[in-house]
């Protein structure tokens, strides 16, 4: 077994961390206040690459594996989780799945723009009643023949206003449950959509959230991903990968907070020595630690199955979960080191805090990891 990262990897992490700390850092705060998307940051992001890191170079991908992704996605994480969600959802649910299950005219006419960045990609899955529940989709993608009329309502999608390129998960055949799902490729800018307003989030403030609405929007056959009835694998399939870039997200959360409570710990005297000479602090500092290189290591082993070709499912919701909870678990304790501090806006870690508590909502919350955790231990 091989621990080290190869050149390129460790080249990778560095690009995305000096990003984050000369783009990101100086305005992440008012960014977070004013619930501001950041559009200049993202066009850098997709000018260096990291919106289509993983894709083929054949079609205009930075043809890198996924352990690079996961790597690049810490860094960005322990800044701005209000990017890094946006390289997630491009990466892992939109332009994966195109590659993966999309045919030659959908890979060349949806998948290139948003490999090389040009265009962003946003995935359609949840509903106001299909969150967690996801066979219970009420949009409606009727079959008319030659095309499909869409009606119904998305929520709490992410990219949902920047994106050119959506993948709509819709029901076309009631009666067949889950074997009557599609997956529908819809510009944007088709007639008959409208996005709600921004949703006012407690984290990722800056990230772009919003209810689309759809209005019989006509969609030819032709944008179908795979075939009749084939969507809800292709959701769960998709899901399955972008747990690992949220994994990846969450560790960075984690990281970026420990890194502010260790620095704080080694500075701020209390009883006459540095905090972290008491073993009040120095036993969380332990415990954050082992927690995070634990994260870490489950994100690290999904992303490399993944990567063998190996089945990755059951690890990254293990990932998921773990790396979440983590989050959740270290920043909290980022925020007791840094007592008063820690509550005030200017030293980062309550915005983490909150930050690390989407982790264990979105692409299925911890509850939904361990049903597929489960499931697939007792099956
Ligand atoms: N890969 C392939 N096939 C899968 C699969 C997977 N990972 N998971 C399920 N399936 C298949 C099953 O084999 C089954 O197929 P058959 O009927 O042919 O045997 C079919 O799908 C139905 O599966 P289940 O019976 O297991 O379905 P279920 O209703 O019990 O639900 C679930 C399973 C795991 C709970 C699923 O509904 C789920 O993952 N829910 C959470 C959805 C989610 O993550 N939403 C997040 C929204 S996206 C988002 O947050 C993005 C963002 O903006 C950042």
């Amino acid at each position: 077994m091989n621990f080290e990262f190869t050149d390129e990897q460790k080249m990778i992490r560095q690009a995305a961390k000096d990003f984050a700390e000369r783009e990101l850092l100086p305005d992440v705060i008012e960014r977070d206040n004013k619930s501001e998307f950041p559009s200049e940051h993202i066009k850098k992001l997709s000018e260096l690459g990291f919106l289509g890191m993983m894709t083929d170079p054949k079609y205009d991908g930075g043809g890198m594996d996924t352990i690079s992704y996961v790597l690049a996605m810490e860094e960005i994480s322990k800044i701005d989780s209000s990017v890094s969600v946006v390289m997630s959802v491009c990466n892992s649910l939109v332009n994966w799945g195109i590659e993966k299950f999309g045919n030659e005219e959908q890979k060349e006419k949806y998948l290139r723009p948003l490999a090389s960045g040009q265009k962003i990609g946003a995935f359609l899955l949840s509903e106001p009643e299909a969150g967690s529940d996801a066979t219970k989709q009420r949009t409606i993608a009727e079959d008319k023949g030659d095309h499909y009329l869409v009606n119904g309502t998305k929520n709490f999608i992410t990219n949902a206003n920047c994106a050119s390129t959506y993948i709509v998960i819709a029901q076309t055949d009631p009666e067949k449950g889950h074997k009557g799902i599609n997956a529908l490729l819809i510009e944007k800018d088709a007639p008959g959509i409208t996005l709600g307003p921004h949703d006012d989030k407690m984290g990722m403030r800056s990230s772009d959230t919003h209810s689309v609405m759809f209005t019989d929007v006509k969609i030819p056959k032709e944008n179908r991903i795979g075939e009749d009835g084939f969507g809800f694998k292709f959701a769960m399939q998709t899901l399955d990968g972008g747990r690992i870039g949220i994994a990846a997200q969450a560790v960075g959360i984690a990281a970026g907070a420990f890194e502010r409570a260790l620095n704080y710990s080694k500075e701020r005297k209390a009883f006459g020595t540095e905090i972290c000479n008491h073993q009040a602090v120095a036993f969380k500092l332990a415990d954050m630690a082992v927690k995070i290189e634990n994260a870490r290591n489950l994100c690290l082993k999904s992303a490399w199955l993944k990567d063998q070709n190996k089945p990755f499912g059951y690890a990254s919701a293990m990932a998921k979960l773990y790396c979440a909870d983590t989050a959740m678990y270290v920043t909290t304790e980022a925020v007791q080191i840094l007592g008063g501090y820690g509550y005030m806006k200017e030293y980062h870690v309550e915005r983490l805090m909150r930050e690390a508590k989407l982790t264990q909502i979105y692409e299925g919350t911890s509850e939904i990891q361990k049903i597929v955790i489960s499931r697939t231990l007792t099956k």
